[in-house]
Parts: C-alpha cells; structure tokens; sequence
C-alpha cells in the first residue's frame, strides 16, 4: 500500500503542501476569532495557554492526521477505514472519517454565512462606506447587513461560488494554483497591515497587550477557549488536514512539516493581532468588543485614520483570502468522497455539493432575520450549528482521531509513516497523541458541555 497514489493527485512539492495546509489553517479563526478571543479573555497570559495548546494537542492530533490521510492516500471517510484494516482492527473506525467529514460540512455552511459579511465589508471599504463613521453608526451597520437576507444571500452565493470553482478544478489545477496565487498575497497583505498599524497605531500599547503576562486575568474558561482555539484553529478533527495529506509525498517528512505549518498558523495569528491591536488602541476602543471586534470596532478605527479606507480595504480583502482558502478545504474532504464513492466527476461532485452547503448556509443566514424566532434548544439556526460543530463535532472528532492514531493503529504503522529521526522524537508523539491530547481534549468536551447545557 505505500507507493499508492491518490487518484486525485499530488502536490508538486512539499513547499505547496504547507501552503496549501497552511492555506486551511490560516482563517477566520486566525484573524477574526483569534484577536477577540485574546482581547476577552485579558491578553498576554491566555496567548502562553494558547501556544502551548498548540504544542502539546494540535501538533501531535495534526501529525496523527496526516499520517493516516498519507497512509491510506484516499479521502478520510475511506482512509480511516482503509488503515484500521490494515491494521487488522474493526473497519467500523471508518465512522471517525464520516464525523469529520460531516462537521466540516456544516461548518461551512455557517463559515461561508460569515465570508459572505467579510465580502460585504470589502465592497463597502472599496467604496468609502466607513469614512469617519462613528461606533454607533458601525454597530448599525451591521445590524442593518444581518437584517437582510438578501445582502447576506447574494455574498454567502458569492462565496460558495467560489470555492466550488476552485475545488472543482482539482488538487493540481484547482488548489495547487489557489495556494500559488493566494498564500503569497496572504503574507503580503499581513505585512503591509503590520507596518501600517505600526507607523499609525499604537503599537507599543497593542505589543504589551498581546505578550505582557498577567496571571491574574488566567482563568480556567480561558484555557478551555485556548485549547478549543488550538484545535479549530489548525483545522482539526474536520478531515481537512486528512484529505490534504493524502496529496502529500511520501518521503516529506512529516513531523518536521507540521511543525512548519504550526508555526506559520501562530505566527498568523500573532501578526494580526499586531496589525489589529494598536489600531484599536489609537483610536481609544475597546479591545474586548468580541466577536463584533471586527465587524463594528475595526471599521470604526479604519474610518478615523489617515489612509484608513486603503488600508481597511486590505485588512478585509486579507480576511476574505484566508476565509477562501480555508473553505476550500472544508470542501475537498467530501468531493474527494464523493469522486471516489460514486465515480462523479470532480465539477459534479464539487457542483452538488456546493449546492447543499449553499442550501443549508441559507437557514443560517435567516435565523438572522426572518427564522429569528425558531430556536433548536434555545439556540438560533446558526449558534446551533456553530455550537455542535465546535462544542461537540470537533472535539469528538479530535478526541477519536487521537485515540486511533496513538491506540488503534500499530506502533509499526504509525512509525514506518511518520519516519522520526530519533526515537526520543517518536516517544515524544506517544506520549502527547496517547495521553496528553485525549484527556485534555476530553476535558474540554466534557466541561464545554456541561457549561451550556447545565
Ligand atoms: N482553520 C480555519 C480557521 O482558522 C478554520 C477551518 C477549520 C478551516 C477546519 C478548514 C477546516 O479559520
């Protein structure tokens, strides 16, 4: 089974499998979620418990991904099954594949409902909406765009467009060529950002907000967001880590390439943080505004400063290219099934599939609106669908992966696939993806449940 290929092809080398995995990784979780998090939960301390999360959960459950995904070199609801055979365990490990495919299905139905607001706001900074609005005028804004189901199903159609365009095109023409073009202009916009709120922000204020420890502001809830962070973040326990890996060479070494995409998704992170935070700072805002941060406080910001409109532009044309390459492979899992299970082509299959998530994307955007009122346990269309994807989805999803790849697998596969330098390296990854990933994931699962529903 080791020199297989995928049917669906192969990264050209193993330069373009970071991009393109760091291409997932890097979203709106990075440069939305990621800042307001900090900014709720106090800074400095809760970025430390963010890093090592990321450490000690994602890396390892990341490696155990791509080991299986590379293994198997099909889509993940067949490559669990296909590597729990060889293993000569039950193929009913399979379901793993299925759960994740199906979350990162349904995230993208909500996650393209929220590209679709970063689209809206491109057009709108293109256009000079934001020039000197005031945080009450901001504020109404967005309310005005999440009243309007016909502004959010033009952008949400917009956005499902073309990230069907994309993944119909296939692994060498269609995500290979994204991430050549994309990931380039990605880091080059972070930078442009960077040096802009570094010459116009208050830069020192945002640096020590970001890195200066506090323990005090170190709660228990904010590990538990930290570590659920770490997982979403990476794009974990979706099989969208897994169907990428299955493009991946064979002799790439593993560990040392997702140590590389880790570092890239953090360094993301960090560095919009840093574009965001002395913006906010010099414009007296709020740092703790959540998840309105960047829909109401930013573009207030941008609408005070010299060269704000520009430079509002790229900030939201930068989120609008993360959130697209990250969507990309929310789809690639289930085409890359759908190709192999029924013999579509690829633009069918891609086609079909856009078309469900474009359906369902639709009852998000109304429970905005007109579906108001129907709540699923006291929930909204969207909080419901966002709460079992991240609450309950991922971490199982994760928590399985960990277990079959520390547990069910044999050391003998895991160690032939991953082909660590040293021993002390393998050891390393035991231990993490046997017992440190699986209780602290079940840890989260567990409280983050019972905190909502108790
Ligand atoms: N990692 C992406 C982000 O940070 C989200 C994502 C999750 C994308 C899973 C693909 C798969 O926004």
């Amino acid at each position: 089974m080791q020199s297989k290929q995928s049917m669906h092809g192969s990264w050209a080398n193993r330069w373009i499998f970071i991009l393109a995995a760091t291409g997932s990784a890097v979203g709106l979780g990075n440069i939305w979620k990621f800042p307001y998090i900090t900014g709720e939960n106090g800074g400095g301390a809760f970025v430390l418990v963010y890093l090592v999360c990321i450490l000690l959960v994602g890396i390892p459950i990341m490696m155990g991904e791509i080991l299986v995904g590379r293994r198997a070199r099909q889509s993940p609801i067949n490559a669990v099954r296909e590597t729990a055979v060889e293993a000569g365990r039950d193929p009913r490990w399979g379901l793993i594949g299925w759960l994740g495919v199906l979350a990162g299905y349904i995230i993208f139905s909500f996650y393209s409902v929220v590209a679709g607001w970063v689209l809206h706001y491109i057009a709108g900074m293109g256009t000079g909406q934001f020039v000197d609005i005031g945080s009450d005028l901001a504020g109404k804004k967005f309310e005005s765009l999440l009243a309007s189901p016909d502004q959010m199903l033009i952008w949400h159609s917009v956005f499902v467009l073309m990230v069907v365009v994309v993944v119909a095109g296939g692994v060498n023409k269609g995500l290979e060529r994204a991430t050549k073009i994309m990931m380039p202009a990605l880091f080059l916009l972070l930078l442009v950002l960077l040096g802009y709120s570094f010459n116009s922000g208050s830069f020192a204020e945002g640096w020590s907000f970001l890195f200066s420890f506090n323990p005090d502001a170190l709660t228990w809830d904010a590990v538990l967001v930290a570590l659920g962070h770490s997982f979403f973040t990476l794009s974990l326990g979706m099989g969208a880590i897994m169907a990428y890996g299955s493009y991946m060479g064979k002799k790439d070494s593993i560990g040392a390439t997702v140590l590389t995409i880790g570092v890239l998704d953090t360094l993301v992170a960090l560095v919009a943080g840093l574009a965001i935070f002395p913006i906010v700072f010099a414009n007296q805002l709020d740092p703790g505004a959540g998840p309105g941060l960047m829909f109401i406080t930013l573009p207030v910001a941008f609408g005070q400063m010299p060269g704000g409109q520009i430079f509002g532009f790229l900030f939201f044309l930068l989120v609008g290219v993360a959130a697209w390459t990250s969507a990309i492979s929310l789809l690639e899992p289930a085409t890359a099934w759908v190709v192999e299970r029924f013999g579509l082509k690829r633009l069918h299959a891609a086609a079909l599939l856009g078309f469900i998530i474009w359906l369902m994307g639709i009852a998000s955007l109304l429970s905005f609106n007109h579906w108001a009122d129907i709540k699923i346990f006291s929930m909204g269309i969207f909080d419901f669908l966002d709460f079992i994807t991240a609450n309950i989805m991922l971490p199982l999803s994760g928590l399985l992966i960990a277990v079959y790849a520390g547990w069910v697998l044999t050391q003998k596969m895991t160690r032939d696939e991953l082909a660590l330098d040293s021993s002390v390296a393998y050891s390393a990854w035991q231990i993490t993806i046997r017992f440190i990933a699986p209780v602290a994931v079940a840890v989260i699962f567990v409280v983050n449940l019972y905190g909502k529903l108790a």
